[in-house]
């Protein structure tokens, strides 16, 4: 279990309260010029990634009270008690081991007194060998055809992980091989991608823990139907159809042979699922030892986490850095920035890693919080958000914390595209953190030859405040392990600033009540009858639709 501690009824929570009001009136620019060693007082290295902080509104004193608060909070207990397999999911009475499934060692790893280990390897090697027998072409279609394309059902953790890592990955990919992603229910996106593969080379991956979510059991049937349609033969769905899943019990009754089906368990969460069975697609698309190497680079991280001290420990300084604008300074959202195209999913990967996983506002105990919790998490690659929203970072009357990511070496190093990409990656954090003044606006203004009116009216929209907040990833290069690594920096980040809030990071009670009420509306969309048991607008709004799609 974890301690259930009221994080703003610290000691250190009181002083940073008083702290933040000095700090606060601080130009980053006075607390670089304080401190010459800034830089290397406020990053950390690790094997190939170096995080910068030393961009945030922080000195020395804000992070030895943060940490402060880490201890109140009793931060090491509940890592310990997340790694050894406690059940710190209270609400579904669940351990939370996506750690043990990237666990190179021998070490066991207990749940509710089991050790899961053998499984995980079990699945692991389940999952080498078909990979394998589709990459050798001894396992076939029903004509006899190679296995050419694969097209991964499923949504949210079952979608989301695997498609941002197969394309920030896809320097890796296998020639012969190409990967689809279909999660929306609308027909549009299961229609769109049978377009572009072929019943006889395709194999679909039904992606869903629990098997039972409407999505993808709509988008499955539907894939079986378009396949039958050409196979015309039951007995072939067993070679086109395989399951990810932890429900042996769906996973027969939808009529896929239980040889076929990866299991995987209770114990990981959805969101956190990349690492399981969930990660076949990677594993078929950019090969097993690839696959193998992304989960060594998670295990990297999670000794890093587990073992290094708070001061030099990645994720705890993500997390409280972001906890500290959250609470302190009120900011309300994050973005996350990587400069890297192929990491085009990223954010939004991590837009369900945070929100679904801290977006509570009930605290352990069951009573409402009375303080933040999680931020909005969004984002886009530079140098396209640059283009786009950036005018809001600099300009705007929010403050945003950015995280900005890059790799040190471009996969495509042609001519001097990379180098004009870390030209905007370095300036961009440069620019937020300095600002311009009202003196350098105007100087500039007389070098362009303005007048003295002229200069007077355009000063205030030319001065930029600076001051806002920015931590840098540079990462040697974008590899299955590297890629590993970070992920698993940003899953810890998520679990630090969760133990701190109080909340329970691991359950997601609030996606229920949508879900039941589509649930209940369905049956009533099956015919033309007037609905009148909800609300006025939405009776209002289905009785349109009803008479819209018959007009
Ligand atoms: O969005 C709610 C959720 O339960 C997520 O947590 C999960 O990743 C997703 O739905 C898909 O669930 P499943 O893998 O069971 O189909």
């Amino acid at each position: 279990m974890l301690p259930k501690i009221k994080p703003h009824q610290t000691e250190a929570w009181d002083k940073l309260e008083r702290h933040y009001k000095k700090i606060s009136e601080t130009h980053l620019r006075e607390l670089f010029a304080d401190d010459p060693d800034r830089f290397n007082n406020f990053s950390i290295s690790f094997e190939d990634i170096l995080f910068d902080y030393s961009k945030n509104r922080i000195n020395a004193k804000t992070i030895s009270l943060l940490l402060d608060l880490a201890e109140e909070c009793k931060l090491s207990d509940a890592i310990e008690a997340m790694f050894t397999g406690d059940v710190i999911n209270e609400t579904e009475g669940r351990s939370v081991l996506h750690t043990a499934l990237r666990n190179m060692s021998n070490e066991p790893v207990y749940s509710e007194g089991k050790n899961v280990m053998p499984q995980v390897h079990q699945v692991l090697q389940q999952m080498k060998q078909f990979c394998e027998r589709i990459h050798t072409g001894e396992w076939t279609g029903y004509t006899g055809n190679k296995i050419k394309y694969i097209v991964n059902i499923g949504i949210g953790g079952s979608d989301l992980g695997p498609y941002m890592v197969t394309e920030a990955l896809k320097p890796y990919w296998k020639k012969d091989i190409q990967v689809f992603y279909v999660s929306n229910v609308d027909a549009t996106h299961i229609v769109e991608t049978l377009r572009k593969v072929t019943p006889q080379e395709t194999l679909f991956l039904i992606a869903s823990k629990t098997f039972t979510t409407q999505e993808t059991m709509t988008n499955a049937h539907t894939a079986r139907q378009w396949f039958l349609e050409a196979a015309d033969d039951e007995s072939y769905v067993a070679k086109h159809f395989v399951a990810l899943s932890t429900n042996e019990k769906e996973v027969v009754k939808f009529g896929i042979d239980k040889a076929n089906m990866f299991e995987f368990w209770d114990w990981v969460g959805g969101r956190y699922s990349l690492w399981s069975a969930i990660g076949l697609s990677i594993a078929l698309t950019i090969g097993y030892e690839h696959f193998e190497s992304l989960l060594k680079g998670a295990n990297s991280t999670d000794k890093h986490f587990r073992s290094t001290p708070f001061e030099n420990n990645i994720p705890v300084i993500m997390g409280l850095v972001g906890l500290w604008y959250t609470n302190f300074f009120d900011s309300q959202t994050e973005a996350i920035l990587p400069y890297d195209q192929y990491m085009h999913r990223f954010a939004a990967y991590f837009q369900q890693g945070n929100m679904e996983s801290n977006g509570k506002s009930v605290d352990r105990k069951g009573k409402p919080v009375r303080y933040e919790t999680g931020p909005v998490i969004w984002g886009e690659p530079g140098t396209n958000g640059q283009h786009a929203f950036y005018q809001l970072i600099h300009q705007g009357t929010l403050l945003i914390p950015c995280d900005f990511i890059a790799p040190a070496i471009s996969h495509n190093p042609i001519g001097d595209h990379h180098q004009k990409l870390l030209s905007n990656f370095f300036a961009q954090t440069e620019a937020l953190m300095n600002g311009k003044t009202e003196i350098e606006a105007e100087a500039e203004l007389i070098k362009a030859g303005r007048s003295a009116e002229e200069i007077k009216a355009l000063v205030p929209f030319k001065v930029f405040t600076g001051n806002r907040p920015t931590n840098s990833f540079l990462i040697k290069k974008i590899t299955p392990y590297t890629l590993g690594q970070l992920i698993a920096l940003y899953e810890h980040k998520i679990f630090v600033q969760g133990v701190i809030w109080n909340i329970f990071s691991f359950d997601q009670w609030g996606v229920e009540l949508g879900k039941q009420l589509a649930n209940n509306i369905l049956p009533e969309l099956q015919d033309d009858k007037p609905v009148s048991k909800h609300d006025s607008s939405t009776n209002g709004l289905i009785n349109t639709w009803k008479k819209m799609k018959s007009e």
